[in-house]
This record gives structure tokens, sequence and C-alpha cells, in this order.
């Protein structure tokens, strides 16, 4: 029979906490591609590839932390998870969820999360609040009711997440023969930057890899708590799934970066979405926004000199652009891009297209 792959608790079973009483609920995720990107590379003199996480079954790395998290949930019993999301978490917790024939309560900021993800989680059978505050409010709260109500607690200040993924620093290992010299990832709690971290320094442990990349992690400018080194009570930014004012995983992640000499920038909408469109139209890997701040930070620290010529770098982008879509239709300037319309008509079509008839 042909190998399919099987989710990472089973392909990596020896490197996690689980035993033969594991019921494993998994939607096949992990095992997602590792893409060399020669457009990135010509722009910055680094052999630079991107792991493309939009390939999991909901879309987003999220996955990764889910099944480990819903796993060892239903093996203590739980009936319900909860979770505080600005969309993804949400989507990915109710999907394996239901899967595993649980139930899920999810909080998210009113009016704050991308339309995909909303529906995702209401697909998947959520019961949904959209909550009047921002995703800080959410998480609070739910950290409240899951101490207090039989809900289990799925967010990434639950280890299993971390731990599941971790998967992912494995994968790039395995594939590069190495760690790279630099990996770049988005930050909002900071789970995914300590997960990536926790995963390296094991493969490096394990005496797999030679060395421990330089972490490197980005924030959008108007919600940059950990680059600012405070609290930041209103975020603000176009990538909704890092509006996030006071990271869950902050401290790991200082440790972390002081550990692999990383470190923590911040990055305005603007460029956020000019790398959106670079990673899109130059590269072929359509992602939402919050993604594309890897490449950005990436052309930032290129700019600076930080990136030194033939360094390996390893881009995380985080979520499908179907999920938020609305971003490639608008133009460099900001105004809406509408395709032109046509009728049926080769030759008038011809000529739009700018295609000149082939002579005999
Ligand atoms: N990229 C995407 C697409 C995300 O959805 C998130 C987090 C991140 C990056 C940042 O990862 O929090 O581990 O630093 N989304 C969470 C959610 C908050 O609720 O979906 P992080």
């Amino acid at each position: 029979m042909a190998h399919q792959w099987r989710g990472v608790l089973r392909e990596y079973a020896d490197r996690l906490n689980i035993s033969d009483a594991t019921p494993i609920v998994t939607l096949g995720e992990g095992g997602t591609p590792l893409i060399p990107a020669p457009a990135l590379s010509a722009r910055t003199g680094a052999r630079v590839w991107v792991k493309f996480e939009g390939m999991n079954p909901t879309g987003s790395f999220k996955d990764r932390g889910m099944t480990m998290a819903v796993s060892k949930a239903v093996e203590a019993g739980a009936k319900a998870v909860i979770c505080a999301s600005t969309g993804n978490t949400s989507a990915s917790a109710a999907a394996y969820a239901t899967h595993a024939g649980i139930t899920s309560a999810v909080l998210v900021p009113e009016g704050k999360i991308a339309m995909g993800k909303l529906a995702q989680a209401i697909a998947h059978d959520a019961q949904l609040l959209q909550v009047r505050g921002n995703f800080d409010d959410c998480l609070d709260i739910a950290r409240e009711l899951a101490a207090n109500y039989p809900v289990h607690l799925v967010n990434s200040v639950n280890n299993d997440r971390i731990e599941g993924q971790k998967t992912a620093a494995f994968e790039v290992v395995e594939v590069l023969e190495d760690a790279p010299d630099f990996h770049i990832v988005p930050v909002g709690n900071a789970g995914n930057y300590s997960a990536y971290f926790r995963g390296y320094s094991e493969e490096l442990a394990r005496g797999i890899s030679t060395k421990l990349p330089r972490m490197f992690g980005f924030q959008a400018a108007g919600s940059a708590p950990i680059v600012l080194g405070h609290v930041v009570k209103h975020p603000d930014t176009i990538a909704s799934a890092i509006r996030i004012g006071n990271p869950a995983s902050w401290e790991l992640a200082i440790a972390a970066r002081e550990t692999s000499d990383g470190y923590f920038g911040a990055i305005s909408d603007d460029m956020i979405l000019e790398a959106h469109r670079i990673l899109s139209a130059e590269v072929g890997i359509f992602v939402e926004p919050a993604s594309a701040i890897s490449v950005a930070g990436l052309l930032e620290r290129s700019a600076a000199g930080e990136i030194p010529a033939g360094a390996t770098v390893v881009l995380t982008v985080t979520g499908h652009g179907l999920k938020d879509p609305q971003w490639a239709l608008r133009a460099a300037d900001g105004s809406d891009v509408t395709p032109t319309s046509v009728a049926v008509d080769t030759d008038e079509i011809a000529d739009v297209l700018g295609l000149v008839k082939a002579t005999a």
C-alpha cells in the first residue's frame, strides 16, 4: 500500500509524551512542504526556504499542537475543550474536537477575526462566542473558565500545544539534514517561536543537527509588546492573527532568543502587505497577512545587512491565504483590484491579453 503521512503523533511517537493509552486524534497534520524560494534568495543573497504551514488540514500550523492537545484532553477524560483565539486556533480546536466526538467552545474578539476562520469554527460545530473585547481579554476568560469549570484549555499555555508544534522543527532538520542558520516566524503569543526553539534544541541534543538556528521573530508594529518590552493595551494591525498585546509565552520566548542569539523586530502593516504581494506574485505561495511578516522580516534584516550571503534561512508561513483572501484584491496603492470584463470573443480576448497570432 502506498505510504500515507500518519500525522505528527504517529510519525514522532518516540519524541512526544504519548503512550498506548493515548487515543490519537488526528486529521493527518504535519509533513508540510519546505519549499525553496528562488525569488527571495535572489533578493537577499541567502538560501531561502519556506515552510508552508497553510498546508495543514485546517490551513494553519495550529493543527500540530491541536492533535496533541485534544488527544491528551480525551485521554484525561475531557468532554469539552475551550480556547481564546484570533481565528486559527478556534478553527483547529473545533475541527479536532468534533473529530474526537467532544465539544468545543471558542472565544474570539468580536469583528476582529478573518471570515474564513469564523466560518471554519462554525462549520465544525464550535460554540463560538464573539467577545466585545480583544484577544487578551478572551484568553483571560478562557483561563478562568478552565480553572473553574469542566472544560479543558487548548491554548498554547497548555504545554501539549507547544510539544505538538515542535515537530515542525524536526521536519525542517530532516529535509535540510541540519538546522538552518536562521529561522524566522511571526509572533503573537510567541508559542510557535518557543516550539521551534524547543524542537531545534532537541535535535541538537540528539546529535542530529550541528547547531541551533538564530531564532528571529516578528510582531506587527501596532502590536509589538515583546519588541517594546511592555504590554500593549490596545493592539492594532491588519494582521489580525497576531493582534495580541500580552503574549502568553513571553518568558519562554525571551529565553529562546537569548540562547539562540535571536532577535525580535516590528514590521509596519504596509511592509506586511508588500511582503504578502512578493510571496504571492514572485514565489507562488498564498498566505494570510500575519504569515507574510516572516518574509517582511527577512527583507528588513537583509536590508540592514544582518543576513550573510549564502546563509540558510527558513521562513515559517503559518496560515493559508484562503482564510483571509481580501488583501490580495488590494493593489499596492490601496485601490481595489477589479478584473477586466470581456465579451465572448476570441479576437477581443487575444487583443486584451496582448497576444499576437503566430504566423505559419
Ligand atoms: N500566524 C498565524 C496565522 C496565527 O494564527 C498565529 C496565532 C501566529 C502566527 C502567531 O503564533 O501565537 O504562537 O506566536 N494565532 C493564535 C490564534 C493566537 O488564536 O489563532 P503564536
